[in-house]
């Protein structure tokens, strides 16, 4: 089967289950602080997962881009890939196990053709300490599946998966019991790294046996579901999300029980053509097909490299046509390293030449089908990454032949930590990259090069710091004005939300550099696109009138209880303060009690704009904003 087939049959499946196919979310999270990008179907359902209502109702299911950059170390194996897609189906409290258990090994079976003496699954053992008892309530339900299946499944204790390295399978079973290392899912992991606030729960996890000639037991043990070998792949993940972790680290029961299942697409689609290797799939043997033409070598005789650039590729791809743009910071910097880990894998192959205008195309021809929503910048995507391509392979060239001008001056040829800092800090050949070529290049790298780059690095930024504050002082005039600007802007922003959001917000925090400002007031939620417009608009239109600032000093009452100004720590203040107050001195614009130093009038603001409105904490909201 095609992975697109696989992808709507089981969108259909879940359809005729009664779930609302839902639209998938982007790879980049704009307001999830916790990670860089989506790496599972349930994370941009987590508020819906702690019990606030979903607008399709109670039961959901998607296909959903996800990328785990965690593992990227992995990839060149026959199964790990950082991007791929989820297939998922949520009940918000709707159905539990006996009927989620039932339905996806239907899918699997009927659906995809999977033979059920082939797929092996595995449940939670329990955990004494939490009090959170074992699954036979899942095994159970897995036994009479699998017996109407014509299985006769036995059930198998296996602990931890050292244990079942030792221990392996006996004949006959099918259903095994882990600890919370294998059968516990939360988005930190295990039961003990478990996030404060999370949704999380036992799960159940279904593998697939590629038959026995697959098994290395010399270097993984004896094989069983959780070892590492390549016998068993995992192809889906159903979790009884019951539990939420609380702040003194124990576990309460939701108030609603959710099933959270997650399959790989690429995963269920290579087990439907029976390969172990998940890049034979329609998804990606295109790409190794197009790299084997490129390089004149065999996948057989390259599998890493091909795999690790099809992956990087890929992940490339879907991110540069979701909008996002190689950079020096979080996930533009994650994109630069797939891109940059591609064209060193590609040069380990031969390919000297720009390739990925002849890659990506392919790439994005199967995505074809992904909705729109997700791929907005399909037009942009092969041009900004042929740019990057370019860009780096120029660093390369440089950095290679310094490295190798490094060595030839060295008497004992070996390279140390400070060369490649220089290496990184003067050619912008990145240390990873000097690492990989010097293993590449048989180059012998100093015992402590590690730490030795840390310390050249260390330093440097030290130098850097003491340079930045004299430089500080130097232009303090300047930055001051600017800071001076940002405060009577902190003022207007919030009269305005005062006046267009809410009578009651006030300010929480702020906190001002010559760059930006920032200001957190009290709301228990999001600001609509319009009111976000309105304050902006309103703040300019305070700028446009020109504004009187004046201030002068007032008792404390006085302040508060008759000219009504804004303050935020009335405990603290001196009993005489002193306000500011902006507009009309009658029918002011904004009146605060505030230590200064304002401009004299708002004209000279420029003009401002809010680049970001998002959570600062509970109730909490925080505005960024920008004059220019
Ligand atoms: N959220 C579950 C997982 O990622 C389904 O495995």
């Amino acid at each position: 089967m095609k992975a697109s087939e696989v992808r709507q049959k089981f969108l259909d499946f879940q359809k005729k289950r009664g779930h609302k196919i839902i639209a998938p979310a982007p790879l980049v999270l704009e307001n999830d602080p916790t990670t860089l990008f989506t790496g599972s179907g349930m994370q941009p359902l987590l508020p819906y997962l702690l019990g606030q209502p979903h607008p399709l109702g109670d039961k959901l299911a998607d296909s959903q881009p996800s990328l785990r950059l965690q593992d990227i170390e992995d990839v060149g194996d026959p199964r790990h890939t950082t991007v791929f897609e989820m297939l998922g189906n949520w009940s918000l409290g709707d159905y539990f196990k006996k009927e989620q258990i039932p339905a996806f090994f239907d899918f699997l079976t009927k659906e995809i053709g999977l033979d059920p003496a082939k797929i092996y699954v595995t449940c939670f053992i329990g955990n004494e300490k939490y009090g959170i008892k074992k699954d036979t309530e899942a095994a159970e339900i897995w036994q009479e599946v699998f017996k109407k299946a014509g299985v006769d499944a036995k059930i198998a204790e296996i602990g931890s998966a050292a244990d079942g390295d030792k221990r392996g399978i006996k004949p006959g079973e099918h259903i095994f019991f882990y600890d919370d290392k294998e059968n516990w899912w939360s988005r930190g992991g295990g039961i003990e790294s478990t996030p404060i606030g999370d949704p999380c729960g036992p799960d159940s996890e279904v593998f697939y046996d590629f038959g026995e000639d697959k098994q290395d037991v010399e270097r993984y043990g004896q094989s069983h579901p959780a070892s590492d070998g390549a016998r068993f792949m995992e192809i889906g993940n159903q979790v009884f999300m019951q539990y939420r972790r609380k702040e003194d680290g124990t576990f309460e029961e939701l108030a609603k029980k959710n099933v959270d299942f997650g399959g790989g697409l690429e995963r269920i689609t290579a087990a439907s053509i029976d390969s172990f290797d998940v890049f034979k799939i329609s998804l990606l043997k295109p790409i190794i097909d197009k790299l084997e033409e490129l390089s004149g070598k065999s996948y057989d005789n390259n599998t890493d490299e091909m795999r690790i650039i099809a992956d990087h590729l890929r992940g490339a791809y879907l991110l540069t046509a979701q909008g996002l743009t190689p950079s020096n910071k979080q996930q533009g910097y994650a994109l630069r390293r797939l891109i940059r880990r591609a064209v060193l894998k590609a040069l380990d192959l031969g390919i000297a030449q720009d390739f990925i205008s002849e890659v990506v195309p392919i790439i994005a021809g199967n995505y074809d089908d992904l909705p729109d929503n997700i791929l907005t910048h399909r037009e942009t995507a092969v041009a900004v990454l042929e740019k990057e391509e370019r860009a780096f392979r120029q660093t390369l060239n440089k950095g290679l032949k310094e490295m190798q001008k490094m060595i030839r001056q060295d008497a004992d040829g070996i390279l140390s930590g400070s060369d490649l800092f220089k290496l990184q800090d003067t050619y912008g050949f990145p240390f990873e990259v000097s690492v990989e070529e010097a293993y590449r290049q048989n180059i012998t790298l100093s015992k402590d090069y590690k730490a030795e780059f840390d310390a050249a690095l260390a330093e440097q930024r030290e130098r850097s710091k003491t340079a930045s504050k004299g430089m500080f002082k130097g232009g303090l005039e300047d930055h001051g004005e600017m800071s001076t600007k940002y405060h009577t802007a902190t003022h207007l922003t919030l009269a305005a939300l005062k006046k267009l959001v809410d009578g009651d917000i006030h300010q929480q925090g702020s906190n001002i550099t010559p760059e930006r400002m920032r200001l957190d007031f009290n709301l228990d939620r999001k600001l609509t696109p319009e009111e976000k417009q309105a304050v902006e608009d309103q703040v300019n239109a305070w700028i446009a009138d020109d504004l009187p600032v004046v201030f002068d000093t007032y008792d404390k009452e006085y302040a508060r209880d008759t000219l009504g100004a804004e303050g935020q720590f009335w405990d603290k203040y001196d009993d005489s303060v002193k306000v500011y107050t902006i507009g009309d001195f009658d029918a002011p614009v904004s009146r605060e009690i505030c230590g200064g130093p304002h401009v004299e009038h708002t004209g000279v603001l420029g003009h401002f704009r809010i680049k970001k409105e998002e959570s600062s904490s509970a109730g909490v909201r925080r505005i960024k904003a920008v004059l220019e």
